[in-house]
């Protein structure tokens, strides 16, 4: 179903499985690029970045491939309705003159998630209950009954978008966020969301299986908790899509033009691809805590990656790294969630570590929010991403190490921002 302006009115028609139309992929701060190739590699056309999200076109097998594949999308949205409206009676008038029944069950249930910005539509709570009123009017004056409100578990997860006086409204095809992979069966007390570890990953450089050349490059977490960047990590080497463990299934399967036969079809065709590629770099993952090592190992165990996957309890300080070209990413405390006694001294050892047991193999980076910390690792970062981790304001720093490393530390940037 689509439903387009032409002429200033607002019109529905029927799309066919191979028609094209509008996206858009959800994501977080810096992941906007990361996520744009994912959708190029999976056949997205006119492909437009925009502030945390991406723009796309492709047809209902693209929405399902990029639901079921994209590791940096939190959500695929397909607008359905765009209008201006100058104030909460128009948009109501608007919004009741859409064949809702074309969209809806009736007997269905659904929730409206809404954001305003501009001068007219400053409460985003009031436009949201305006267009659930004229959904439901409409339904009650045409059928003698609505659909139900649920905002745990709807059938339906509508998008309302405006910006100044333009309406964009949307369908959530995801349902629950993609960041909700199922592969969890435990957590520490700070688990990095899958979708930030996901596009710490590409940030870093970990793309094995577009990239014959990294076919042999370790992995290693030296602070891996519950194994969120380890899993990440070890499903992008065997080519296994992101929601393979996602139990639960997906928003688009309750919807009416939903093609059991179309989504069997491209989940075939990406779970065919699983281990395609031969990738033979060791993926290692220590923590000091034994109690989350065993959480980690639970989760492995879980996703059957856990022949992939090697595990060391200690401090990272006594532990060596996988002999060879080794991508290091890594979550250390910042002292919000897990209380370290002293957080810059930490920090210090880190930076020793990375001096003294990594050397120029290890291509280094990690995630903090602790900007004062930070200063004591004592080596120069020559990247500084922004990233948001939850609500923390993070960095995402990449430190290139040579041997002689030291010697980086006399002239270290302390200069975070
Ligand atoms: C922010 S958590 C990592 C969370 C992980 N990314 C996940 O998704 O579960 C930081 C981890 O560092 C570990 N840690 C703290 N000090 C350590 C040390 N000296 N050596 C090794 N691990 C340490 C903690 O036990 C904790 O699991």
């Amino acid at each position: 179903m689509i439903i387009q302006k032409k002429h200033g009115k607002v019109v529905a028609g029927d799309a066919a499985a191979t028609e094209k139309f509008k996206m858009v992929a959800k994501t977080m701060v810096s992941l906007e690029d990361v996520l744009a190739d994912e959708l190029r590699a999976l056949g997205a056309e006119n492909i437009t970045v925009l502030n945390r999200a991406v723009e796309f076109e492709g047809d209902m097998r693209l929405l399902y491939r990029a639901n079921y594949c994209c590791r940096t999308a939190l959500a695929i949205l397909k607008p359905f309705a765009q209008f201006d409206a100058a104030d909460n009676d128009e948009l109501y008038d608007k919004v009741y003159r859409i064949a809702w029944e074309k969209i809806l069950n009736v007997d269905g249930t659904f929730m409206i998630d809404s954001t305003t910005s501009g001068e007219v539509f400053t409460h985003s709570y009031y436009a949201a209950l305006k267009t659930k009123d004229a959904i439901v009017d409409r339904f009650r004056r045409n059928f003698g009954k609505r659909p139900n409100i649920d905002t745990e578990n709807p059938d339906y997860k509508l998008n309302l978008h405006i910006r100044d006086t333009h309406v964009t409204l949307l369908l959530n095809a995801s349902g629950d966020s993609l960041h909700k992979r199922g592969y969890r069966q435990g957590v520490g007390i700070a688990p990095i969301n899958e979708v930030l570890a996901a596009g710490l990953l590409k940030l870093a450089g970990w793309d094995p299986t577009h990239n014959s050349q990294l076919a042999t490059l370790n992995f290693y977490d030296p602070m891996c908790g519950s194994g969120t960047m380890l899993i990440e990590a070890a499903m992008a080497a065997n080519n296994i899509p992101a929601q393979y463990y996602r139990t639960g299934g997906f928003g688009f399967m309750r919807w009416k033009e939903f093609n059991l036969g179309e989504w069997k079809s491209v989940k075939a065709e990406e779970d065919r691809k699983i281990g395609a590629f031969d990738f033979e770099g060791e993926i290692w993952g220590n923590d000091i805590d034994e109690q989350v090592i065993m959480q980690c190992e639970r989760n492995l165990q879980h996703t059957k990656l856990h022949h992939d996957v090697m595990l060391h309890i200690g401090d990272f300080a006594d532990q060596e790294p996988p002999e060879g070209k080794t991508l290091i990413v890594t979550n250390p405390p910042y002292g919000e969630r897990i209380k370290v006694e002293d957080l810059n001294a930490m920090y210090e050892k880190l930076g020793d570590t990375f001096k003294q047991k990594y050397g120029k193999d290890c291509d280094v980076w990690l995630i903090t929010s602790d900007f004062e910390a930070m200063k004591h690792i004592g080596l120069h970062p020559s990247k500084k991403i922004p990233v948001q981790n939850g609500s923390l304001d993070c960095r995402f720093l990449h430190f290139e190490l040579y041997d002689g490393s030291k010697k980086a530390a006399k002239n270290a940037d302390h200069s975070l921002d």
